[in-house]
């Protein structure tokens, strides 16, 4: 990660990485304050969390989640963690590993769902019964149930793990597209509406190279794999694409996000205000919807009543974004 001889810019201690973003190297003991700031940059500048919230952190058993489970618990925060059991094959029973032994060993408390066991279906099963790519199922399950589970659980706020680069490469997909409702909805921060928990993401300013180092570091162990459905999806060729950029011109990805956080996305405000509205409840089970029925729901009924497909049948039909 760094080159022989290099010097932490803190404390002049042999270096661990280079952040060329930065223009330095740090040692592990400085690495870890800089994250840590930039969370706290994060959380204070988009005003996500306050020590009397009740938080529920979404965990995938990936390094992105796990980090910053660990990061708001450092911190003070009372953070319980959520897990989704998608029943993507072996990839989500050993993702459920990770999460639980991270638990376990801190003493901290784990939320598990498992879509087969209490809603009858799993995301393979979800995409070919609806002939859509399996993220599109997977999506719409995940954002359904952080919701429900938050508000359930009285959590005041839900946090996931989305970090630079995933923001990065969802706002250059809805550029290059010039999607406008998709840009005004790119906040890290969701507040909370009727019948929605509020919503953050305090890795915006950490990079996925950094939370790994974070993890490594801290000793955590986490699942390295990709989701086996995420093959040939655009969102990694977005991400591709924005590493490129950053490679010869280093902090061009921070850029890039936090500027149109900064300078363009107040200019879409009033986008977001009149798009949520129109919304009623859903006649299933009563979560916010613009239909009679929510998504949710319309997918677990048709997914429900498909007979289960396995994982393989399924593979490398990529993410709709
Ligand atoms: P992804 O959409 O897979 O890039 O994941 C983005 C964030 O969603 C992660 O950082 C987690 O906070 C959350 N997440 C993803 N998968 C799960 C899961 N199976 N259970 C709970 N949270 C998840
Ligand atoms: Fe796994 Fe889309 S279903 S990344
Ligand atoms: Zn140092
Ligand atoms: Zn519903």
């Amino acid at each position: 990660m760094v080159a022989v001889g290099s010097k932490c810019r803190t404390c002049k201690a042999p270096a661990i990485i280079d952040l060329p973003r930065h223009n330095a190297h740090f040692c592990a003991e400085h690495f870890l304050e800089l994250c840590r700031r930039q969370v706290v940059k994060a959380i204070e500048k988009f005003d996500m969390l306050s020590k009397d919230d009740r938080v529920l952190v979404a965990v995938s058993g990936g390094k992105d989640s796990l980090a910053v489970w660990d990061m708001l618990i450092e911190l003070g925060y009372q953070a319980d963690g959520l897990y989704l059991g998608l029943g993507i094959g072996d990839y989500s029973d050993t993702s459920a590993v990770y999460a639980r032994n991270f638990a376990t060993e801190r003493g901290l408390h784990l939320i598990e769902v498992s879509l087969r066991g209490e809603y009858g279906y799993d995301v393979p099963t979800a995409a070919r019964a609806t002939k859509r790519v399996p993220c599109s199922a997977c999506g719409i399950s995940k954002r359904h149930l952080f919701d429900s589970e938050a508000l359930k659980g009285g959590y005041t706020v839900l946090v996931t793990g989305h970090n630079l680069d995933d923001e990065a490469a969802v706002l250059f997909g809805n550029t290059l597209r010039w999607d406008v409702e998709y840009l005004a909805r790119q906040a890290p921060v969701l507040p909370a509406r009727n019948g929605f928990p509020k919503k953050v993401k305090p890795l915006v300013r950490l990079t996925e190279r950094e939370m790994a180092a974070w993890c490594i570091v801290r000793g955590i162990d986490y699942l390295v794999e990709e989701c086996p459905m995420a093959v040939g999806n655009k969102h990694l060729a977005y991400k591709a694409a924005l590493n490129e950029i950053e490679r010869q011109s280093p902090g061009s990805k921070a850029a890039f996000y936090l500027n149109f956080l900064d300078n363009m996305a107040p200019l879409l405000t009033g986008i977001t205000a009149a798009a949520t509205d129109t919304l009623q409840q859903c006649n299933s089970c009563g979560a916010p919807t613009t239909g009679d029925m929510c998504a949710f729901c319309r997918l677990a009924e048709k997914a429900g009543a498909h007979e289960p497909v396995p994982v393989e049948l399924v593979i490398g039909k990529g993410r709709k974004r």
